[in-house]
């Protein structure tokens, strides 16, 4: 009897040490650490990676690769307890003046105060769409998910697979988007306490330093570019078990009603902040998406 199970655990060994040896990504081969003299590292194998900040610098790495459409995963785990001041940006950019831009921002706040986080889209070097929501819980206690999916279309932002915010593409009715620009995958740790918490009331606590935010589960199903202006898809790079399936299914996607109307509930609960909703900003009268159902 006790044969029966053994046979199909050890050809699932042997599947998953197959799988894992095709897909050896890992943080070393996906991104460098750019700066912070040694505040980042990179741990367990390439899986874990980790940015830190104290009062001399902060720290940030950038993806090597440029993409051109992607849908990106990476789970982080933001700093824990008194984190005001800190800002953790994750985020996708062109280069150059009009440059084009995709942010998640994770502003810190004092223990037991929460988090904001701010988004943002970039179009030739124009931003001023931020829209800010609350988390549904506690970015600091466990790894979440955050997602951009970016292509042809859209531009929309994950929280555990949950859409936040779908940016559009309306060129027909003359709203710039990105889509002629590849981008890089970036993230820092930083202090930015003159401005991140309660509007820069707060001031970072560097008695707490040094504080620490933490990568895992990078995947990208993307387009790369290449050498000569061309982009590969299709390949599945990232530190998750990432498929062959990658060639399909973001590039068109679309939220459906169901995930429409999930996105609605999250904005209805969840959001602080919308760029078109705050006439203040502009006196000239709102971006013209804002009339197109965001
Ligand atoms: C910090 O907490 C205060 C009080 O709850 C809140 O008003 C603010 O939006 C929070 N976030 C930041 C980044 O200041």
């Amino acid at each position: 009897m006790a044969r029966v199970p053994l046979l199909p655990l050890a050809a699932l060994l042997l599947l998953s040490a197959c799988s894992s040896a095709a897909l050896a990504a890992s943080f070393d081969q996906d991104f460098d650490i750019t700066w912070g003299d040694g505040r980042g590292k990179i741990h367990d194998n390439g899986q874990l990676l980790t940015l830190t900040l104290d009062r001399t610098s902060g720290s940030g790495f950038q993806s090597k690769h440029e993409y051109l459409f992607g849908k990106i995963d990476m789970q982080l785990k933001l700093v824990p307890g008194n984190s005001a001041g800190t800002v953790t940006a994750y985020y996708l950019s062109s280069q150059g003046d009009a440059h084009d831009e995709i942010d998640f921002e994770f502003l810190g706040n004092v223990s037991g105060e929460p988090y904001t986080l701010h988004t943002n889209v970039f179009t030739r070097g124009q931003g001023q769409r931020e829209q800010q929501f609350r988390l549904w819980f506690d970015p600091t206690a466990d790894f979440h998910t955050y997602s951009i999916l970016w292509n042809p279309k859209h531009v929309i932002f994950m929280v555990d697979d949950l859409p936040i915010r779908d940016f559009k593409n309306n060129e027909a009715r003359g709203v710039a988007f990105p889509k002629t620009q590849p981008m890089r995958l970036y993230s820092s740790l930083w202090n930015a306490d003159d401005w991140a918490t309660q509007g820069g009331r707060v001031k970072t606590d560097w008695s707490h330093a040094p504080f620490a935010a933490s990568y895992r589960g990078f995947r990208a199903d993307a387009c790369v570019a290449v050498a000569g202006g061309r982009t590969r898809c299709g390949a599945s790079v990232g530190t998750e078990g990432a498929g062959a399936a990658a060639a399909g299914g973001w590039y068109n996607q679309e939220l459906d009603l169901t995930r429409q109307q999930r996105m609605r509930w999250v904005q209805r609960k969840y959001m602080i902040h919308n760029y078109c909703t705050d006439p203040k900003r502009y006196a000239q009268g709102l971006p013209a998406e804002c009339s197109m159902q965001q």
